[in-house]
């Protein structure tokens, strides 16, 4: 018998998502019967996202800066406009750029706190209102990186604030689980994105090489041997955003092609 997802119907919200990541999530929600709304900052972007996904089915688009209060108040209030309540929440966020740390000034570890750090915790507050208000059990699935159990060189900010996720993931899951919200944790390996093409080039501009040369370098560290794709993730999102993984809570889950090497 094949395993259900039980997402049939179930509202979902995934948060930067007119591609890479995000996109994948919400393509694999779409493809279980779920209905979505996909959020991003940029209105042509996400428009032309959720143009292409409507042919999976049921999508709405709303735009909204995920470093912005404003815009973060807003958010919830219009997905709940769209679906009516909200079961999953599915976090994705934008990127910090690439550095070392000696590079960093105030103004760049401000802005990577605010993407990493405070923009999950605040809107996992809203989304856990909006479940709890609904009345039935709900879903909270917060995308980082690997970087938590290894930092990457030449990603600074994000070594540092994405270990946030962890503490927010382990909090919430103790806090909300006795009120039927699970709490998860997903650690992104290197996935074929906009995003792995910036890293690439940053790495190869600074180490005097072909971004080809650094990327077969990467795939050699990955015992896989290969670069993984957004739906290969989004298949793992939809696991911990669903009744397929009913008593997981609390947990990080690598989804690296294996690149991590360390035990705890
Ligand atoms: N790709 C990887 O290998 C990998 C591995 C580990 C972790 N990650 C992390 O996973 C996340 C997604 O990465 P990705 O590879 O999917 O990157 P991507 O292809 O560059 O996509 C980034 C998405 O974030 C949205 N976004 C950016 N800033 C935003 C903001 N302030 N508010 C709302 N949406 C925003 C973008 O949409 P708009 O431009 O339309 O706003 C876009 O949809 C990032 O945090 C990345 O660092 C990626």
């Amino acid at each position: 018998m094949p395993l259900a997802s039980g997402l049939r119907g179930a509202r979902v919200l995934v948060t930067a998502a007119s591609q890479g990541i995000g996109y994948g999530a919400a393509q694999a929600f779409l493809g279980e019967g779920a209905r979505v709304v996909v959020n991003s900052s940029n209105a042509d972007r996400l428009t032309a996202a959720v143009r292409r996904l409507e042919r999976l089915g049921e999508v709405h688009g709303v735009v909204a800066d995920l470093t912005r209060p404003d815009e973060l108040d807003r958010l919830l209030p219009e997905t709940l406009d769209h679906l009516g309540g909200l079961d999953t929440l599915a976090y994705v966020t934008g990127s910090p750029h690439p550095g070392v740390f000696m590079e960093q000034g105030y103004e760049d570890w401000a802005r990577a706190a605010s993407l990493l750090v405070v923009s999950p915790s605040y809107l996992a507050r809203k989304a856990a209102e909006a479940m709890l208000s609904g009345g039935s059990a709900g879903r909270m699935v917060f995308l980082a990186s690997f970087a938590i159990r290894e930092p990457i060189p030449n990603l600074a900010t994000s070594n540092v604030c994405r270990i946030a996720i962890a503490g927010l993931v382990r909090t919430l899951a103790r806090e909300l689980g006795p009120r039927g919200i699970r709490v998860n944790g997903i650690l992104p390996g290197y996935i074929r994105t906009a995003r792995i093409d910036e890293v690439v080039r940053d790495a190869a501009r600074r180490q005097g090489t072909s971004p080809e040369e650094i990327l077969r370098g990467i795939e050699r560290e990955i015992p896989l041997g290969r670069i993984g794709t957004p739906e290969e993730l989004g298949r793992a999102v939809v696991f911990l955003g669903s009744d397929l993984s009913s008593y997981v809570s609390g947990a990080l889950l690598p989804v690296d092609g294996g690149i991590l090497r360390s035990v705890g």
